[in-house]
């Protein structure tokens, strides 16, 4: 692991939402990074972060924070290096190549960029490697800085569960559904009155499906040079929002092109390790992934913390009478699959001396 003699200031975008709160939470006393800037809307500018935020996380608010004056998210204001963005996708848009192009580490957890073909969908724990297409990416936009993206917090524990069975049986198809949870919309997010007493069977506006279908092939996909061939797999998403506050469950059949018993999968999915590269660095989680064995295992309140956020909790694994396997994999939706993700992925571009 590289060593980080000074801390690197780093800003967050979007400092005052759902996932601006996680990032403010988990780079309070990070060994590399420390909070320089802290951005938002017009809504919340000059104002002192404590006064400007509604505060929702069950963690206290770091202290550090409290009296920092919220700026605006202009590139003037960018000392930092490595610059987190927690932006909604139509601001992203523009800002995050603004961010870029001034010599900044984007480390973004909105869509607008994913699809980029030099732009890395970065999961260190399965597609450290992908990381390289930075240089790429400096070369064609001809920036100093850059732009890295983490995937859509659905695709991101079912991804990790995927990779472990698609290294050693290969996946061929997907049928999933999704129970995501409330955070996953922002806040204040989904009216209480909609959601309470009630299961809605569409995110986002269908969005979100099509980005799980999607997404993981890009990231389970061959890093050839200079850009990414996608997996060759079939994805089919049922995106649903549950009354849940934190961490998103998916239950998921897959077809594999080696089929085996359910408990050769489970050691699978036990043994599978980060590439050396991501395994040691600050935000890796530890275990990757973790089995659970109870028949009604994982559940979001129970196990959503498991490796500090970071671990994907994987249950249920069984036969499938249409497919091959079936299982239930739980993540954190604003830890491993959003602030913490940005996190890891910066940690991994200092590592590998791209910062
Ligand atoms: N929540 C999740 O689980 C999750 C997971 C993965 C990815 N994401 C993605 O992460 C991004 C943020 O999501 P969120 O759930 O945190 O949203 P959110 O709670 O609605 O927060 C949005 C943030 O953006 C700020 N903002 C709004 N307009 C702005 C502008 N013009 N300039 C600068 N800042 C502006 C807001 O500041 P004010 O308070 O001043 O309005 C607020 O800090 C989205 O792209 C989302 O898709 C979310």
């Amino acid at each position: 692991m590289s060593k980080v003699s000074s801390p690197i200031p780093v800003a967050i975008l979007g400092a005052t939402g759902s996932v601006g709160q996680r990032f403010i939470s988990l780079l309070n006393n990070h060994p590399w990074f420390k909070v320089a800037a802290l951005a938002a809307s017009d809504r919340s500018v000059g104002q002192r972060y404590a006064d400007a935020v509604r505060w929702v996380l069950d963690v206290p608010m770091p202290e550090s924070a409290k009296n920092m004056a919220i700026v605006p998210a202009s590139t003037d204001a960018a000392l930092a290096k490595v610059v987190f963005s927690a932006l909604h996708t139509e601001i992203a848009n523009e800002l995050e190549p603004a961010f870029a192009r001034a010599g900044a580490a984007v480390c973004s957890n909105a869509s607008s960029y994913r699809r980029g073909e030099d732009v890395p969908l970065l999961l260190p724990e399965i597609n450290a490697e992908h990381i390289q297409l930075v240089k790429q990416q400096r070369v064609s936009k001809g920036w100093s800085g850059c732009i890295v993206t983490n995937p859509n917090c659905t695709s991101t524990g079912l991804t990790i569960a995927l990779k472990a069975l698609d290294n050693e049986f290969g996946v061929k198809k997907v049928f999933a559904t999704s129970l995501q949870a409330l955070s996953g919309a922002g806040y204040p997010g989904v009216s209480s009155l909609d959601i309470m007493d009630n299961i809605i069977p569409n995110v986002a506006n269908g969005g979100e499906e099509e980005k799980v279908e999607w997404e993981p092939r890009k990231m389970l996909g061959k890093f050839a040079g200079d850009k990414i061939e996608l997996a060759d797999m079939v994805f089919s998403i049922h995106a649903n929002r549950v009354a849940v506050i934190d961490g998103h469950t998916v239950c998921a059949s897959v077809q594999l092109e080696r089929p085996v018993e359910p408990a050769v999968a489970i050691q699978a999915l036990r043994d599978y390790a980060a590439p050396p590269s991501a395994r040691e660095l600050p935000s890796a989680p530890r275990p990757v992934i973790e089995v659970r064995e109870e028949a009604d295992r994982p559940q979001p309140r129970l196990d959503r913390m498991a490796g500090k956020g970071m671990t994907t909790v994987v249950g249920r694994v069984r036969r499938d009478p249409i497919f091959d396997l079936k299982f239930v994999v739980l993540s954190h939706n604003t830890i491993r699959g959003a602030a913490g993700a940005s996190i890891y992925n910066a940690e991994l571009l200092v590592q590998e001396g791209l910062v």
